[in-house]
């Protein structure tokens, strides 16, 4: 074969054997890429430990519960007579207020009775507070206990038609306007949700009076009461904004991460929800 041909023959080879050789790299190329995503997905870079149990909705997180203003939205419907009711009942972050009422017939399903002092004997509604609460004052009053700092229980649950008589009552001895100020009309109270208790001490005469708030007691509950997930719900002059009168008897279950930033950033609840 003359030189010339041989040199035509493997330059014709070459174009035909070029292309194809591409071809099959383009082929494999794009074939190693899903095969290497699915690898990962897999579980490469997933933690497949993880259960979604495990993961908390915004309590550990005191950066996710700073910002609640969303958490207000979608929880009531109106009512015929044009009120708002409430439709997140069993919420422990449940705002009961003025303008956000309980349904009448509410009634939480897990009450129980507190193994604390009471200023009463009686087995009867207002020992009763929803299960976690009951537990968390269980711990509170031992706590104070270790403390010398005696506490006792004096009103937890009411039902709407018990809130109604109260109201009714405090209205016929000081007018309604000065009623609105101390007691919650039925459907308004936080007593219905399980999650309140009044309290008071041997040293305020087991009354609900705004002395409590001077004594020992009243003192170390307003110091305290948050590292067992409680507030103060009425504070001092916060009239315009929760529609009551100071009660530093009243405290509010709220869990201890909420209660905790509540009480750091001395604000109300409807401040800290987003109703204010
Ligand atoms: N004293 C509080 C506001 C209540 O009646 O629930
Ligand atoms: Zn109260």
């Amino acid at each position: 074969m003359k030189k010339r041909n041989f040199i035509v023959i493997v330059v014709v080879v070459a174009a035909l054997i070029f292309p194809i050789r591409q071809a099959a790299i383009n082929l494999f190329a794009e074939k190693s890429e899903p095969i290497l995503a699915d690898k990962i997905d897999d579980g490469e870079d997933l933690d497949t430990n993880v259960n979604i149990d495990d993961i908390p909705l915004y309590d550990n997180n005191i950066e996710e519960v700073e910002d609640m203003t969303d958490y207000l939205l979608d929880t009531t419907f109106v009512d015929d007579s044009g009120k708002l009711i409430l439709k997140n009942t069993d919420d422990i972050l449940v705002l009961v207020n003025k303008r956000r009422n309980l349904p009448s017939d509410y009634k939480p399903s897990d009450l129980v009775i507190p193994d604390v002092k009471f200023s009463f004997d009686d087995i009867i509604d207002k020992r009763h507070l929803r299960k976690e609460a009951a537990h968390a004052l269980e711990d509170m009053f031992r706590e104070a206990d270790n403390q010398n700092v005696i506490l006792y229980g004096v009103s937890g649950y009411r039902s709407y038609n018990t809130q109604n008589y109260l109201f009714e009552n405090k209205v016929s001895k000081v007018g309604e306007e000065e009623a609105n100020l101390l007691v919650a009309r039925p459907g308004q109270s936080e007593h219905q949700t399980g999650l309140a208790m009044d309290i008071s001490s041997k040293s305020a005469n087991f009354s609900l009076i705004e002395d409590f708030g001077q004594t020992t007691e009243g003192q170390w509950v307003n110091e305290n009461a948050h590292r067992f997930g409680f507030i103060i719900r009425y504070k001092r002059d916060t009239t315009d904004i929760t529609g009551y009168s100071f009660e530093p008897w009243h405290i509010r279950y709220v869990g201890v991460e909420v209660a905790t930033e509540i009480y750091e950033r001395n604000i109300t609840l409807e401040e800290f929800l987003g109703d204010a």
